[in-house]
């Protein structure tokens, strides 16, 4: 066990004590006008296209009305009357009403496709910036799978609604009230028998939306819970394996599994139980107007063609029924969808740029903390009155116990979070009065656990100044201890590292990340060392390379070895939040306090 002073703490109450955020508060109506007007800005870019779809619906919905009534024009005229060229006539028109129907469905569908699509990933990059500027606060207090399960399976659904159920719910209204606009003009009195049953399918629709609506509902939030459940479980899977969880960890991820599924099925049901309703519905109608119909027929008061019309209209009017019903249920998920993803966009970054924030100068480093205290809640304060100053150049160790709050003095610097109380300055500016981008662009960080993304080693170390050639990625990582170990790789720096850095070691994660800081070459760097331990050569090239990363800046070093505090400028003992001890190396191991303390159990440590 190696120098122990702060090590990577675990937070408590992690995500599984946060199981509410899978069911975020919504209002839970069936149709929010809110929602929806929130999320139509969304089309509007694509309003060309969506009123050429609109138009080819119309043009679709008269042609679906047009066809059953041409043919009751055939039967009752030319077929009846054996006017054989009357016949040819109307087949022609007949011909050219499916061309145009054939060419205007197909219209419809590829531009609703394609707003579709485009409204979709519109979506999906505006959260996705979204969430970059959120808080870490936010990301601390948010399952990632359920963030991702907004991003990806809410935003589809609200997609579905946008783009297909607007116009469906357009189209379908029309068909059917045109449906009964011609039935009734053909004869009134037919319609109005084959219509005695409408109030069964109302009844029949109002039962199915009630249960669908909990139920729809319901397959949502059990879904986000189950990819909330793997995602959490594939990030922790060293951890599962390590403690030989796998048994206790499949039970609950069957638990989640057999929810979302019994959730699925009982809202599937609903399905398969309500649409053959409307199909035997349906049959009975059609029962309907063969009987009177056909009565009718005989006793001469209706054509043959009207009743031959009668059916092919009664069959296209269940059709937008059952669609109308399914738009019902993808409504359902989509307005709860729509309320997660607004409330998502609407969440606000806790550290927001003044409107007058002035760009920040070039940095030359001098930071001051100034009477400064801060909680990550309102109410719990984990720094009390802190006061640093540090000298541009200088190099500051923080130690301290794990939870005393170095890594959260930190994150002030960068301005991850603000101050409760207090002032942090750089070069006597108000870290809140600039501008984020422009201080951070100065700043250089290697967190306690550097984060290596998938791609090319050369692109890993050029993250922080993508613009640098190839000679001064080598330049970094040649002085980064690093270079040895790339040239060796086939692929040198083009060799592919896989997501978080998992074909690479801890220590070369480390050097990887500290060229990476090397080439950003920022006027302050914060460096949270890693406590991992490694062996004894890398950790002498993992300290040989932070000399190297450390001089010609100011740099505030969270420390857990030993080499690398004795050398500081200053040295800040942190404890519940205060600083209690403040000098260098020599000045603190004379005053016998907790630096002392700490500095004695490490050697015995080492020793042992
Ligand atoms: P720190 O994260 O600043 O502690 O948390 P530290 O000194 O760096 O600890 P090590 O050495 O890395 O382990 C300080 C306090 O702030 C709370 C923690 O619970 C701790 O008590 N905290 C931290 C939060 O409340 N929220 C956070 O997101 C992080
Ligand atoms: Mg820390």
């Amino acid at each position: 066990m190696g120098f122990s002073i702060g090590s990577a703490g675990v937070r408590t109450g992690g995500p599984r004590g946060n199981l509410e955020s899978y069911a975020d508060k919504v209002d839970g109506k069936s149709f929010n006008l809110k929602v929806f007007k929130y999320l139509l800005v969304f089309v509007k870019p694509y309003t060309l296209r969506m009123v050429g779809a609109f138009i080819a619906m119309l043009v679709t919905t008269g042609l679906t009305l047009l066809s059953p009534f041409l043919v009751k024009v055939a039967i009752d005229g030319p077929i009846i009357e054996g006017d054989i060229e009357g016949l040819n006539e109307i087949a022609l028109v007949m011909l050219l009403a499916f061309v145009v129907l054939y060419l205007s469905s197909m219209t419809q569908r590829y531009l609703l496709s394609w707003v579709g699509q485009k409204v979709l990933s519109d979506l999906r990059s505006k959260l996705f910036s979204h969430l970059q500027k959120l808080p870490l606060s936010y990301h601390d207090t948010h399952i990632i799978g359920v963030t991702i399960s907004r991003v990806i399976s809410d935003v589809g659904v609200i997609n579905q609604l946008l783009s297909q159920g607007l116009i469906t719910l357009i189209g379908d209204s029309i068909l059917l009230t045109g449906i009964i606009l011609v039935m009734l003009s053909l004869n009134a009195q037919l319609a109005v028998v084959t219509f005695a049953i409408i109030p069964v399918i109302v009844i029949a629709t109002m039962i199915f939306a009630k249960y669908a609506k909990t139920a729809f509902r319901n397959t949502r939030a059990k879904n986000a819970h189950l990819i909330g459940d793997l995602a959490e479980n594939l990030t922790g899977i060293r951890v599962i394996q390590a403690f030989a969880n796998e048994g206790s960890t499949s039970e609950r991820f069957d638990e989640v599994n057999a929810a979302n599924r019994d959730a699925n099925i009982e809202a599937i049901s609903l399905s398969f139980i309500f649409l053959p309703t409307v199909e035997f519905l349906s049959m009975v109608a059609t029962g309907i107007v063969l009987l009177f119909g056909g009565i009718s027929v005989a006793n001469g008061t209706i054509s043959l063609g009207t009743v031959i019309a009668f059916l092919a209209y009664v069959n296209r009017f269940f059709l937008p029924v059952q669609e109308l019903s399914q738009l019902y249920a993808t409504m359902q998920t989509a307005m709860a969808g729509g309320e997660r993803v607004i409330n998502l966009l609407n969440t606000e970054p806790a550290v927001n740029d003044k409107p007058d924030a002035i760009d920040m100068p070039t940095i030359t480093g001098h930071i001051k903390f100034k009477n400064v205290s801060f909680g990550y809640k309102d109410h719990v304060k984990v720094l009390h009155n802190i006061n640093v100053d540090i000298a541009p150049g200088q190099m500051v160790a923080l130690v301290g116990p794990t939870g005393a709050g170095k890594t959260s003095i930190a994150n002030l610097i960068a301005r991850f979070y603000d101050v409760t109380d207090g002032t942090v300055y750089i070069d006597d500016i108000d870290v809140r009065d600039v501008k984020q981008i422009s201080m951070r662009q100065q700043m250089g960080l290697v967190s306690q656990d550097p984060f290596i993304f998938s791609g090319t080693i050369a692109d890993n170390i050029r993250f922080g100044r993508p613009s640098a050639s190839i000679d001064e990625v080598v330049r970094a990582a040649e002085l980064a201890n690093v270079h040895s170990f790339v040239d060796k790789l086939p692929d040198s720096y083009n060799a592919e590292i896989l997501e978080d850095g998992a074909n690479l070691s801890v220590g070369q994660r480390q050097l990887i990340s500290i060229a990476r800081a090397i080439l950003a070459d920022p006027r302050i760097l914060v460096m949270d060392e890693a406590t991992s331990s490694v062996d004894m050569v890398t950790e002498s090239l993992i300290q040989d390379a932070l000399k190297k990363l450390l001089a010609n800046r100011t740099s505030i070093v969270i420390a857990h070895r030993l080499s690398t505090i004795v050398n500081a400028d200053q040295i800040c003992v942190v404890q519940a939040g205060k600083i209690i001890e403040q000098g260098t190396h020599t000045e603190l191991i004379s005053q016998r306090g907790l630096y002392h303390e700490l500095h004695d159990r490490q050697f015995v440590e080492l020793v042992d």
